[in-house]
């Protein structure tokens, strides 16, 4: 019997402040480099320009480390996939060009992805290859239980916040959005409020582990369907913390373990409201979380806790795979690849990509 060749994708990540590499094997993940860049903590929040000089600097270097993790020969490679948008056009750019480069001297195809779509993908990206479970045997002896379509995925990262209907691989519908900051910018602008540095999010969850989540009580939206807002949250965080200074200029160092209990639970609270709405309204009983803030322990042990109560088979991707990475990329890529859907050279980066 002649042996099926597997498919071997490289993918590239540089949508914002992490530049990554990633090789899977027929979905196994072999690589996964990422190269964060420190210099934004400086400036309290991602400086776009500098992004992107970042990104030039360690793109070659974190490609070939992958590769060589990866134990993949480039000749050996069956496409390159990289990230079109959404994201910062200069850092962006960086990824498409090389990528671009890199698959017209290989020769081989070029799949470019979208970061949301990517992003809901990462649950197929696993030590454990799906596709080789799949063709010989289970998937549960293995431990993994991946998502099975049709499944709801509450993505939540810095730029974005959606509850995406996924039917399949390629296949996804977002139903619900916020309609202004994403809920990792809720994180990060509640940190900088009270003084944490850049990305707060992380810290907040920290601090928050041994705090009490209704200490303080935050003001809540009041946006009907599956729509999300959280401007309203940081406004009402920004006027409480200004009020109790006046009172006690240490209350933020007095009650930080609190007060930051208490945003997280605020946060997640506004979260699990609509996926809980989603679910009823869709009737769709499994439910997936995506994306930079789906690395929170109070989402996580909320996410699990709702879904013990309504029947639900939750799923929470592993901690690598939820911030932004290239396994994600070359996931989606692998997908692509299976249908033949390749770009051209005259393909570009888009910065309000839409899935
Ligand atoms: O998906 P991601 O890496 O990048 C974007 O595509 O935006 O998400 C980054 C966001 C940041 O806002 C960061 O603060 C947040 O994810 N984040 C967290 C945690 N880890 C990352 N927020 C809350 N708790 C965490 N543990
Ligand atoms: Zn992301």
């Amino acid at each position: 019997m002649k042996a099926v060749k597997p498919i071997l994708i490289l993918g590239i990540e540089s949508s914002c402040d992490e530049t990554s590499a990633s090789v899977i094997k027929d979905c196994k993940v072999l690589a996964n480099l990422i190269a964060n860049q420190k210099i934004h903590e400086l400036y309290g929040g991602v400086v776009p320009e500098l992004a992107s000089r970042a990104h030039q600097k360690n793109i070659v270097p974190v490609v070939d480390q992958a590769l060589k993790e990866s134990g993949i020969k480039k000749e050996d490679l069956s496409a390159i996939a990289f990230t079109r948008g959404p994201g910062l056009i200069g850092s962006l750019l960086v990824g498409a060009s090389f990528a671009k480069a890199m698959s017209l001297a290989l020769n081989i195809p070029l799949i470019e992805v979208n970061h949301m779509q990517a992003h809901v993908l990462a649950h197929f990206a696993s030590p454990l290859s799906p596709l080789l479970q799949e063709r010989g045997g289970s998937r549960e002896a293995d431990g993994v239980r991946f998502p099975k379509f049709p499944f709801l995925c509450l993505t939540v990262s810095g730029g974005h916040t959606q509850i995406v209907l996924a039917k399949d691989y390629l296949e996804m519908e977002v139903i619900g959005e916020t309609i202004d900051d994403a809920a990792g910018e809720a994180f990060d602008k509640a940190a900088k409020i009270i003084g944490l540095p850049y990305p707060g999010g992380p810290l907040i969850d920290k601090y928050a582990q041994s705090g009490n989540p209704t200490a303080f009580k935050f003001s809540e939206p009041n946006i009907p369907g599956l729509n999300f807002s959280f401007s309203g949250l940081k406004t009402s965080i920004l006027y409480f913390i200004r009020d109790k200074m006046k009172e006690d200029k240490d209350f933020i160092e007095k009650n930080l373990h609190d007060l930051c209990a208490s945003i997280q639970h605020t946060i997640v609270k506004i979260l699990i409201d609509k996926i809980v709405l989603a679910a009823g309204q869709t009737g769709i009983k499994e439910i997936a979380i995506a994306g930079g803030v789906s690395a929170n322990s109070g989402l996580r042990k909320e996410l699990l806790a709702t879904g013990n109560k309504l029947g639900w088979h939750t799923h929470t991707p592993p901690f690598e795979y939820c911030t932004d990475n290239a396994a994600m990329i070359a996931i989606a890529g692998h997908y692509k690849y299976m249908k033949a859907e390749f770009a051209g050279q005259s393909v570009g980066a888009n910065a309000r990509d839409k899935m």
